[in-house]
């Protein structure tokens, strides 16, 4: 299905390298299909063979629903072959850094964290949000042999209003702390976010006005982030629906007279269907205006993904994005 915009069909930079990291968040508006394009990501890079883990950051924990699967937990959970998942929980990840760590094998003597974790988080900003970011990039630090090496870590990570904070959060801590074992931790951090071969952001938006404006904005504020941003991966393009020359046929068509020889060969009222395909039409047109808007202002590689009108949002779907993703990459 070719579902992009001639405008963008001959673009060099439209070659948007997915695979090609090892560490990658994917951010958006809310509803802009970020789990969608995570969850697509995965399933192509296990299809090809990459060990691959899905993060989901955000309290949704609708990730897995993609695959078909029961919902996960913190601990990875394989749910198709070579496709992991885990569902981010800051408690737990305090657990497991104290574990690592600090060598405390008595977790248990400290009693529940849960008390002394709210009143931390609540007290001192950062800190969720470092153990997330943390959490991830340890993670994308296991190597093979001793642990369990991922080829590809795909976060379903916060919304666009959310993920600077999210993933500032290292480099802010950091310059609380001149030296020191926090330091130590921030600084391995930042070594592995801001390593632009291993790290990027990808951005997932609409041709919609906020979806466009909200990426805009994010691709300004991000230049001061550690983290790279890949680029923007334009999702729910509706595909064209009419060429020039049918365009042309279909503007005589609403011409009454043309209108009133038509009903009579057809014996039903033809409005109600010109009116539809001038909507799809109109809608399409105002689309790409937003896609064009989205071009002029962020100067980076752009993959588009058709509007699926399909009716559910399982496997079949997953795999349909995934291919539209491959297709794009030249796959
Ligand atoms: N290309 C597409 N074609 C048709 N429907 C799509 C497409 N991409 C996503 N959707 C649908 O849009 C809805 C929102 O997608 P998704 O849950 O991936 O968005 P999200 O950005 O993760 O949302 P949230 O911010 O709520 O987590 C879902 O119903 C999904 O199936
Ligand atoms: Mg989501």
């Amino acid at each position: 299905m070719n579902a992009v915009p001639e405008a963008q069909s001959a673009d060099p930079t439209s070659a948007l390298d997915l695979l090609g990291r090892q560490l990658l968040f994917v951010t958006g508006k809310g509803g802009t299909g970020k789990s969608t394009i995570a969850a697509a990501i995965g399933e192509l890079a296990a299809s090809l063979g990459k060990r691959t883990l899905m993060v989901e950051v955000d309290a949704k924990g609708n990730l897995t629903d993609f695959f078909e699967h029961p919902r996960v937990g913190y601990d990875p959970v394989e749910i198709r072959p070579g496709l992991w998942s885990m569902t981010m929980n800051t408690e737990d990840s305090l657990r497991e850094y104290l574990q690592i760590f600090l060598k405390m094998g008595m977790m248990s003597r400290i009693g529940p964290l849960s008390s002394i974790f709210e009143f931390v988080a609540n007290a001192a900003p950062g800190v969720k949000e470092i153990l997330t970011v943390g959490k991830i990039a340890y993670e994308a630090t296991l190597t093979e042999g001793v642990d369990f090496k991922w080829d590809l870590i795909v976060v379903d990570a916060a919304p666009t209003g959310r993920i600077v904070g999210q993933l500032d959060a290292p480099a802010a801590i950091n310059e609380l702390f001149e030296v020191g074992m926090v330091r130590t931790q921030t600084d391995w951090m930042r070594e592995v976010l801001a390593d632009p071969n291993r790290t990027a952001l990808l951005i997932v938006a609409t041709p919609e006005e906020m979806p466009v404006s909200e990426t805009i904005e994010l691709y300004h504020a991000t230049e001061a982030l550690d983290v790279r941003l890949a680029g923007v991966v334009v999702n729910r393009v509706l595909p064209e629906l009419f060429t020039t020359a049918e365009e042309d046929t279909f503007d005589r068509l609403g011409d009454a007279d043309a209108v009133e020889a038509a009903e009579s060969v057809v014996g039903a009222p033809l409005e109600p269907v010109l009116e539809a395909a001038r909507l799809a039409v109109t809608l399409r047109r105002t689309r790409v205006e937003h896609i064009r808007r989205l071009r002029s202002e962020v100067p980076l590689p752009m993959m588009y993904v058709p509007y699926l009108f399909t009716r559910s949002h399982g496997k079949r779907a997953t795999r349909l994005v995934a291919d539209a993703l491959a297709a794009e990459m030249g796959l």
